[in-house]
């Protein structure tokens, strides 16, 4: 049987991190599109040098031209400008608008049938302009956001009660911004949630608060360190988890930017959500009951992201 195809529009930070990884775990054969000549041929042909030592089976091909990704299984898209230091994510609406315009198209021509998972921000309003730009089945069209803010999560945590990660489970849902909503009651070290760690004396509730904005600011953190670009490897890794999720039909429960459509009181917008990824790509949304304040920042969330559409429909009147 034919390896899957793998196509990662956009060959930047991110892209090359996915491309990396992806070949590593022989997920399939990658193809890394740019609209940069010579970007995705270079990263390509190096990462492919890296297969000797590795020991992987992949190919890796680098594209200007969207016939190459023609029959991918899987897209990930991280084409547009990342954020510089002291701009939020919302400020690259406008320029990564148009961005997705191009990539839908071009998706929506070569590779129809694929799965796609959106990275480029602000998230939740690119990943619905892209469904809409592509015409593809919303169950085909997500966004990575949550299992990026819920690892972020988990790291902190791990770091705050010194166990492994592997053994902190967390979930943060809403838009992927400033109003995310890292989920507390849901959240465990080894299944004890994380207000009883609160009452047995393991950390203190103000801990638990400063840990639940580092989580919100944590793509900022970042920036401010970086200052040249934001993020890119955990952004990667989470992209390749939910890829893989596909790819092996693994049914794994990972909240993700999903098409909501009745669950939460939402619908026709895009928002993080838990989600069953396998074979037919956002197989479930995961509708839990959101109480007092979960509830009122999940909402205030969801309004954030209904004003990013907004702004969107403004910009671009084939969306209204
Ligand atoms: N089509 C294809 N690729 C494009 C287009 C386009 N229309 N416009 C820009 N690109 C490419 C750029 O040439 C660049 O190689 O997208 C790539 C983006 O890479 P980086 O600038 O390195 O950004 P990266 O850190 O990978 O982040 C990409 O993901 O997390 C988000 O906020 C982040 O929106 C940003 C995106």
């Amino acid at each position: 049987m034919a390896r899957p195809k793998i196509a990662l529009i956009g060959a930047g930070q991110i892209g090359g991190t996915l491309a990396h990884l992806a070949a590593m775990k022989e997920l399939g054969d990658v193809i890394l599109f740019d609209i940069a000549e010579g970007t995705p041929q270079g990263k390509a042909l190096d990462i492919a040098q890296s297969g000797p030592s590795e020991g992987f089976d992949a190919a890796l091909k680098g594209a200007n031209d969207y016939a190459d990704i023609a029959g991918a299984d899987v897209c990930i898209v991280t084409a547009g400008v990342p954020r510089k230091p002291g701009m939020s994510r919302d400020d690259l609406l406008g320029i990564n608008l148009k961005v997705m315009k191009s990539v839908g198209e071009g998706i929506a021509k070569y590779a129809p049938d694929a799965f796609v998972i959106c990275i480029t921000n602000p998230l939740d309003a690119m990943v619905w302009a892209l469904q809409k730009f592509s015409g593809l089945p919303a169950n085909k069209v997500c966004g990575m956001a949550g299992v990026l803010d819920s690892a972020r999560f988990r790291h902190f945590l791990s770091l705050e009660f010194g166990v492994s990660m592997k053994d902190v489970t967390a979930f943060v849902l809403g838009g992927h911004g400033d109003t995310m909503v890292p989920l507390v009651r849901y959240s465990t070290v080894a299944g004890i949630p994380l207000p009883d760690l609160v009452k047995m004396g393991w950390t203190t509730q103000e801990k638990l608060d400063a840990i639940v904005q580092r989580t919100r600011d944590g793509g900022a953190e970042i920036v401010g360190l970086l200052k040249t670009g934001s993020a890119y490897y955990a952004p990667a890794t989470s992209g390749i988890e939910m890829a893989e999720a596909y790819l092996k039909d693994q049914k794994r429960v990972l909240p993700c930017a999903a098409y909501v459509d009745g669950a939460y009181g939402q619908s026709g917008i895009y928002v993080g959500v838990p989600t069953v990824i396998g074979a037919n790509g956002i197989e479930k949304v995961i509708d839990i009951t959101l109480e007092g304040e979960e509830k009122t920042n999940f909402d205030k969330s969801v309004d954030a992201v209904k004003g990013l559409i907004e702004a969107c429909k403004n910009i671009d009147s084939s969306l209204a």
